[in-house]
């Protein structure tokens, strides 16, 4: 006994290819779209050197410009190179197992291999300098990263996410003196508003601000 009727021996074959065709869109739906790389909150990748921020920013009180010495002047926010870190752990910890990476780069002249965490598409224009000389501070963007073992990925980093801050920006604003201060909170609910007055802060909404 035949199941199906006679006449589905002809899309039998456009069956099989929109079967394929399903599949491969499914594949590549979940390559690129699910990947956690470029927009996904929480995504932490393993480093080579198990530097943690806890210790250094958090208990050291190492200030954040002092290995992201850019993040004030330019686009980028840097990561430090291996002299940075060689300031103290000539000294400090030089023989520590964790700390063998660091001294074979510093010897060889390469990089550290640090993998990135955050990771906008090339066709996203985002300016370091423009934030946070304008008041807003690394903890609205990153969270509390002087708490972070490893370095995650706190924010969403999509548009809506950028847009959402760029129409009410006041309650992310904060004195420059206090742009790499975790801990801060603000004196009052109107400051926000009234340092946005006071220096003329309104973030441009236009698609040419972050796609030039
Ligand atoms: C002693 C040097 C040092 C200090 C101080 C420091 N960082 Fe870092 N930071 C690094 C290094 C090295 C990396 C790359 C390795 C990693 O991701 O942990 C990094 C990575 C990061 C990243 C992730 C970059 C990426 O790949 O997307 C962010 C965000 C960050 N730091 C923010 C901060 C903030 C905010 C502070 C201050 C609270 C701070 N850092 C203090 C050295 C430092
Ligand atoms: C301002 C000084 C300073 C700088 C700069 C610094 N560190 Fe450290 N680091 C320390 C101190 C102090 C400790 C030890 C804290 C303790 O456990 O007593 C430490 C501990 C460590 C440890 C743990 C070592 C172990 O055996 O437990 C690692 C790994 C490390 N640092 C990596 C780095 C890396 C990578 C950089 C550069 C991005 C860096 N540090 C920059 C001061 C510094
Ligand atoms: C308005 C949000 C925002 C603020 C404020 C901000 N960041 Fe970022 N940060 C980002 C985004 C978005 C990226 C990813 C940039 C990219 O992929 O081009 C990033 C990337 C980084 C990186 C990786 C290197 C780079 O430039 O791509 C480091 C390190 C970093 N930020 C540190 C900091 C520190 C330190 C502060 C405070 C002084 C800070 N950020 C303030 C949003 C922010
Ligand atoms: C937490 C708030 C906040 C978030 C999140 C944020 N911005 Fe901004 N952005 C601002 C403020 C405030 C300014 C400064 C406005 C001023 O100077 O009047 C600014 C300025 C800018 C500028 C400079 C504009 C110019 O006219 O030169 C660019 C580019 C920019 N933002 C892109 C982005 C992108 C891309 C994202 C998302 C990845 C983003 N911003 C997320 C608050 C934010
Ligand atoms: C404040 C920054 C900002 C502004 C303003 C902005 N975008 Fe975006 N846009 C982004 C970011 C960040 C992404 C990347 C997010 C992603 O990959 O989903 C993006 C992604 C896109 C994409 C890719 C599709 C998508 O949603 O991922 C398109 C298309 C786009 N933007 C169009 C526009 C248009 C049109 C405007 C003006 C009405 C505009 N954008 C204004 C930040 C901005």
């Amino acid at each position: 006994m035949n199941i199906f009727p006679a006449w589905t021996n002809t899309i039998r074959p456009h069956l099989v290819l929109g079967a394929l065709g399903a599949i491969v869109y499914v594949t590549v739906v979940i390559t690129y779209g699910w990947t956690p790389k470029t927009l996904y909150r929480g995504y932490q990748p393993e480093q080579p050197i198990p530097f943690s921020h806890k210790l250094h920013a958090g208990d050291l009180a190492i200030d954040c410009r002092y290995c992201h010495s850019t993040v004030e002047v330019s686009a980028e926010a840097a990561i430090p190179p291996s002299s940075t870190c060689m300031n103290c752990h000539a000294r400090i910890f030089p023989e520590s197992p964790k700390l063998e990476l660091l001294r074979e780069v510093t010897l060889s002249g390469e990089a550290i291999p640090w993998v990135r965490v955050h990771d906008l598409p090339d066709f996203v224009y985002f300016d370091h300098s423009a934030h946070v000389r304008r008041g807003v501070g690394c903890v609205s963007c990153h969270g509390r990263i002087d708490t972070m073992e490893v370095v995650y990925q706190h924010e969403p980093l999509g548009m809506s996410w950028c847009i959402t801050c760029h129409r009410d920006p006041t309650p992310h604003l904060r004195p420059l003196d206090k742009i790499t201060d975790m801990a801060w909170t603000a004196p009052s609910a109107e400051f926000g508003a009234e340092f946005a007055r006071a220096n003329g802060i309104k973030p441009n909404q236009n698609c040419s601000t972050c796609h030039r």
